[in-house]
């Protein structure tokens, strides 16, 4: 399994414009967390305290208990209650082993301000994210 400090974190697409300089400041933020299946890393409803990225392993986001989504390696979670400071729009459940980086509030906003490249690629995520809810709701 890939180490946070081994691993090439610009192969992942959130980071993908980030300079080295950025890199090395988005790995020291990042905690590497292993979690077993069936483990609940979001609680729609609850507040939100992390930011998450997916390394290895699926998760499924589930919404007034219907699952809408599987999320998988180089895909993120979590960002939406940091944001907006609401409950969490969704439970994220492991749907097995997983591998993933995990940052706090605190940090989450602290690479916003300092990594603009960061920031555009989650507001790329998220407005994709809203075409996707959109299109389902609509059609
Ligand atoms: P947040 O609301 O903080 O916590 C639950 C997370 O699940 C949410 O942020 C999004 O990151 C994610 N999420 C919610 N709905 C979907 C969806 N339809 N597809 C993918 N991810 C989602």
């Amino acid at each position: 399994m890939a180490t946070a400090a081994k691993l090439d974190l610009s192969q992942i697409w959130v980071f993908s414009t980030c300079s080295k300089a950025e890199l090395t400041k988005i790995r020291r933020a990042f905690t590497e967390v292993t979690v077993e299946a069936g483990r609940l890393l979001c609680e729609e409803g609850a507040p939100g305290e992390e930011f998450f990225i997916i390394l290895s392993g699926t998760a499924d986001v589930i919404r007034n208990g219907r699952k809408v989504n599987t999320l998988g390696p180089g895909q993120f979670f979590g960002e939406l209650a940091l944001l907006d400071h609401r409950p969490r729009s969704a439970t994220v459940r492991a749907a097995s082993e997983m591998t993933v980086l995990v940052l706090a509030q605190r940090e989450f906003t602290g690479l916003l301000a300092e990594v603009p490249g960061l920031t555009k690629k989650l507001l790329q995520a998220v407005a994709g994210r809203l075409r996707a809810a959109d299109s389902k709701a609509f059609h």
